[in-house]
């Protein structure tokens, strides 16, 4: 049986699913963040330790204002109001990308991570202004400047991901087969779950069937 350390997870179908049922795509944000609690709870309940949710992309800006705005003010709202009942679940928040947000929300993302920075039970990946391309290139960079030698154990050091194991496993939501430049060299060996439901359909028991399948799948990593 394969152990299970971390899950990534793509939450695709906010939108569609807020058009077919609310007649606005704003609403199936709104509808998704329930999702997220529901799966932060049953990850805990499974003992696993990296969680690592996929919530914006650096190509996401070229949504429309109205949508950005709504979707960083539930992220707002959510972290004020729930930062202390994760503080005291004993959960960890990370966020992968790069904080240029209002001064507001990256103030509030820099108190969430150092209140929550000593925990141990779960660590949160949120993945934030996140572009897995622009990741690469900014370690590259970094790496370029220093003196270590260009190898594969030298570069993970310089990723938002440096100290995090590469994900288990990845989900993506909402009946899309594509990565859309998330973790590209993190889920080199991942084994890959596409799921047709929508984001906010998606349910504990769907998460269940998948962390058991998991636990099945023969891995190879190259050998046989
Ligand atoms: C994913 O859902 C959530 C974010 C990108 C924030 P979408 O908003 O992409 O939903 P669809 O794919 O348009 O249905
Ligand atoms: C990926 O979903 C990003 C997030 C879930 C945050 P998108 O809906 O933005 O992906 P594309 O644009 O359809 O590939
Ligand atoms: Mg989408």
């Amino acid at each position: 049986m394969n152990h299970l350390k971390h899950v990534a997870i793509i939450m695709d179908g906010n939108g569609r699913w807020g058009v077919k049922y609310k007649k606005s795509r704003n609403l199936g944000h709104k509808e998704g963040l329930k999702t997220v609690e529901k799966i932060i709870k049953e990850t805990v309940k499974n003992k696993i330790r990296y969680l690592t949710l996929y919530a914006f992309s650096t190509e996401n800006w070229r949504r429309p204002e109205k949508e950005i705005k709504y979707l960083f003010n539930l992220l707002e709202n959510f972290l004020v109001k729930r930062i202390d009942e994760l503080h005291k679940k004993k959960i960890k928040l990370k966020i992968l990308g790069t904080k240029n947000f209002s001064k507001k929300l990256n103030t509030l993302l820099a108190f969430s991570e150092k209140k929550t920075s000593k925990n141990h039970v779960l660590q949160i990946n949120l993945a934030l202004n996140y572009g897995s391309k622009l990741e690469i290139i900014n370690a590259l960079k970094a790496m370029s400047k220093s003196k270590n030698t260009i190898n594969e154990k030298n570069f993970i050091k310089y990723l938002y991901t440096k100290d995090i194991p590469d994900p288990d496993i990845l989900i993506r939501t909402g009946n899309t087969k594509r990565l859309s430049n998330f973790l590209l060299w993190q889920l080199a060996y991942s084994e890959i779950f596409f799921e047709k439901k929508l984001w906010p359909e998606f349910n504990e028991k769907d998460y269940n069937r998948i962390i058991k399948k998991f636990k099945k799948i023969k891995r190879n990593f190259g050998n046989i």
